[in-house]
């Protein structure tokens, strides 16, 4: 049987959110188990430099972000796991691609026209150009589904033009991705304002718990949470989104449905719901960061690791850019 392979990429640009946990990586840990697929997961380090970056900051990131992979459980030896500048083809096979990428269809891309908006000092030709990175991490692998959040669907779109396009020319050079959303993905929203998503970059820190944060500043967190003014534990998203976000988070952190956490909190206020919601996080997070410390801890092991998934990650890739250098008219290697 033929494995699907499934590609992802995570900037390293803070420590990821409970948000990110259960809206996205707590499916890729569920997806290992499921033999029809084969996950590749890189930390795109590249894409990072788009902004400004402290050096030390970003290698600091970057190794954490990596200990993080390894500590929500994605096992290195099922999975693929690496660091993007690490794999040369990644910067190789952009070059290419870009002769195959439309100025128009960059300019269109909603994130760069945010991005420059946002950064108007430092609209770089990477920036502009960070779709094309992002192509050339997927089709390197020969990816068939890339999971990723709604804001990346439309990379996704144009790196299948992108493929389909080079593929018209070579034929068969490029498996064809599609987006994927896992299906035991969830949206959890700000614990500040439940209208919108949980954002490691707002500005409040209140509003987000991050995968390493210690127990009493979530605990914190959970007790100050919005909610209403009707004191009562029900799933109702359009008249009650605070309570119905820290019961979805209840229930995801406990394994119970929201019918029966509606049972167990029928009767009781939010004085008791509200802390029971943070302990269930705190027990659902406290493994996540024992593992990341002792990770980082052992920067031997974690190289070693790095090494493992960048060798394997780099057969896959010549492989395909092997192909690509021929189908385009470069010479042969000496
Ligand atoms: N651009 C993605 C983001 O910001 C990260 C990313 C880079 C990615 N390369 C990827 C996601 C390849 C999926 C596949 O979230």
């Amino acid at each position: 049987m033929m494995k699907k392979r499934i590609l992802s990429g995570v900037q390293p640009s803070g420590t990821p959110t409970l948000g990110n946990y259960l809206g996205a990586f707590r499916s890729w840990v569920a997806l290992q188990d499921d033999p029809q697929y084969e996950s590749v997961y890189c930390v795109v380090d590249m894409h990072a430099i788009t902004i400004r970056r402290d050096r030390e900051e970003l290698r600091r990131q970057t190794r954490e972000l990596y200990a993080l992979l390894l500590a929500i459980g994605l096992d290195p030896e099922r999975n693929v796991l690496f660091i993007q500048s690490q794999v040369p083809q990644h910067a190789e096979l952009t070059w290419v691609l870009n002769c195959y990428t439309m100025f128009g269809e960059l300019s269109r891309m909603t994130q760069f026209k945010e991005k420059s908006a946002r950064h108007p000092d430092n609209i770089n030709a990477g920036l502009f150009d960070y779709p094309v990175l992002m192509a050339a991490d997927i089709l390197l692998y020969q990816a068939h589904l890339v999971p990723v959040g709604g804001d990346q669907k439309q990379h996704v779109e144009l790196t299948r033009d992108i493929a389909v396009r080079f593929n018209g020319v070579h034929p068969d050079v490029f498996t064809l991705p599609e987006p994927y959303i896992p299906p035991v993905g969830a949206r959890i929203m700000s614990l500040t304002d439940p209208t919108r998503k949980m954002d490691k970059s707002d500005p409040n820190p209140a509003s987000h718990v991050l995968l390493t944060e210690a127990p009493d500043a979530i605990m914190k967190k959970f007790k100050k949470a919005v909610t209403d003014s009707d004191a009562q534990v029900r799933y109702d998203t359009t008249q009650k989104p605070g309570v119905s976000n820290l019961m979805a988070i209840y229930a995801l952190a406990t394994g119970l449905s929201l019918e029966e956490t509606e049972k167990q909190f029928e009767g009781q206020g939010y004085g008791v719901f509200k802390p029971a919601v943070g302990e269930a996080v705190v027990a659902l997070l406290r493994p996540v960061r024992e593992r990341v410390e002792a990770l980082l801890r052992d920067p031997g092991f974690l190289e070693a690791e790095m090494a493992r998934g960048r060798e394997r990650a780099c057969a896959i890739a010549e492989k395909t850019m092997a192909d690509v250098r021929h189908a385009v008219g470069f010479l042969p290697k000496g």
